[in-house]
């Protein structure tokens, strides 16, 4: 079956978006925009990535910004939302396996594409630990 994700960025992250769709192009992106470069406020993208989690379009979703913090905070925000900012694998890993991160934040003036691709393939490819972590995780809703 076709994996499903939404991804979502402000004009930060449009060109690592454009990357991270065609590198993993075998994945059915909901793709809630932005679609240039044209200055736009990230907590609209931030907040349509966690309507579509909040709704049950998707399970999962990447947010990009340039930092990756304004679009996680904004994220967030929404408590069917657990967004973790990664700038490496080992947080990547780790946020899927202790958080139970739903959306994966990523900041494309801090990290370079080759890094953020490595850090979407660690993500998509964790499964969350469970155990303690979801005693943890539960305590967070
Ligand atoms: C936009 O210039 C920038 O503020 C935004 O992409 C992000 O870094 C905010 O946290």
């Amino acid at each position: 079956m076709t994996r499903r994700l939404a991804i979502a960025c402000d004009h930060g992250g449009y060109t690592l978006k454009k990357a991270i769709k065609a590198r993993f192009s075998d994945i059915e992106w909901l793709d809630l925009g932005t679609d240039s470069t044209e200055s736009v406020d990230y907590p609209d993208f931030g907040d349509k990535l966690a309507s579509a989690i909040e709704r049950g379009e998707v399970e999962q979703g990447i947010a990009i910004c340039g930092t990756g913090i304004g679009i996680s905070i904004a994220a967030n925000r929404n408590p069917a939302v657990r967004a973790g900012l990664c700038t490496d694998t080992e947080m990547a890993r780790l946020t899927r396996e202790h958080n139970d991160a739903n959306v994966l934040a990523l900041g494309a003036r801090i990290t370079d594409e080759a890094t953020a691709l490595d850090i979407v393939e660690t993500f998509l490819n964790t499964e969350f630990e469970g155990g303690r972590h979801a005693r943890r995780v539960d305590k967070l809703s």
